[in-house]
């Protein structure tokens, strides 16, 4: 399978901290040396990365579909070789059913890890295609989550949301086959980062979650090696226990559905 070590230049949305900023920075350490844009809202941040001969573009994905409409074709005039997308935003917010009636969270945060991703894939899917009809091949990273194979109820509108990405991967994979565009869905497990810093339990968390450079290493050997679903820890088992066999099923749906 391909891989992005065929990467010429590399999108990675939340790339101002944990998982996207650390892939930013090792996709651009590559030997093949793709371009690496990086978006993110902390303009600070995005400095720091310029620094690093990284292209930089600040993005608030929890906005209007006309707003990424722009952002998109921005993106692909200002860099015409992008074929490559790994969408690495996210939120993570706790939601109690019997407490809780700030609704705007729920909406909020399902806009940033579900919607906006389909939305920002959907404007730049007509661009990768046209990459695939000269031969190139193009790139699409989801990153979802182990709960969303297994939902923690604490975090329960999270849970659905990546639940929800990980569904749009798989008929992604579907609908894009023989086309030139790869879907790799990076799925991980508890990693360090700074999602769990607004709720306070980054000092417990940080007793049990994967190192990030531990992290980074096996999604980057995957993403070298083209594997559909990359993955680590419990999010691992979690997968083999419940999803393995989905991408053919969902294939044979789409080829039956073809068919008729
Ligand atoms: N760490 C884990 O345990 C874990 C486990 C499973 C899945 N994941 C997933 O991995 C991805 C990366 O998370 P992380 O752990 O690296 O978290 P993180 O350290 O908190 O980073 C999140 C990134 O998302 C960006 N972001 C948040 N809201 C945004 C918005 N409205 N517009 C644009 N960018 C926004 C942040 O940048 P700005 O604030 O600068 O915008 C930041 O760069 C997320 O999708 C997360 O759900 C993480």
């Amino acid at each position: 399978m391909p891989g992005i070590e065929q990467s010429k230049c590399v999108l990675i949305t939340g790339a101002t901290a944990g998982i996207g900023h650390a892939l930013a920075l090792s996709i651009a350490k590559l030997p093949s040396q793709p371009q690496v844009i990086a978006a993110g809202r902390r303009q600070d941040r995005l400095n720091e990365l310029a620094s690093s001969n990284i292209e930089t573009v600040q993005l608030d994905v929890d906005t209007s579909t006309e707003s990424l409409k722009k952002f998109a074709d921005h993106v692909v005039d200002k860099y015409p070789e992008l074929d490559t997308v790994i969408l690495c935003a996210g939120v993570q917010h706790e939601f109690d059913f019997k407490k809780d009636a700030d609704v705007g969270k729920l909406v909020s945060e399902m806009n940033i890890n579900y919607t906006s991703v389909a939305t920002i894939i959907a404007y730049l899917v007509p661009h990768f295609l046209k990459l695939g009809e000269q031969g190139r091949p193009s790139f699409i990273v989801p990153v979802t989550s182990g709960l969303g194979i297994v939902p923690a109820p604490w975090v329960p509108n999270y849970s659905a949301s990546k639940a929800a990405l990980h569904s749009l991967s798989i008929s992604l994979m579907a609908q894009l086959r023989d086309t030139g565009v790869h879907v790799m869905e990076v799925i991980p497990p508890l990693v360090e980062s700074e999602l769990h810093d607004a709720y306070g339990t980054t000092e417990k968390l940080s007793k049990i979650w994967m190192p990030l450079d531990e992290f980074i290493k096996l999604t980057i050997n995957g993403l070298c090696r083209g594997d559909a679903h990359i993955s680590a820890g419990n999010a691992l088992v979690y997968f083999g226990q419940f999803e393995k066999e989905k991408d053919k099923l969902a294939l044979d749906y789409q080829l039956r559905h073809d068919s008729w």
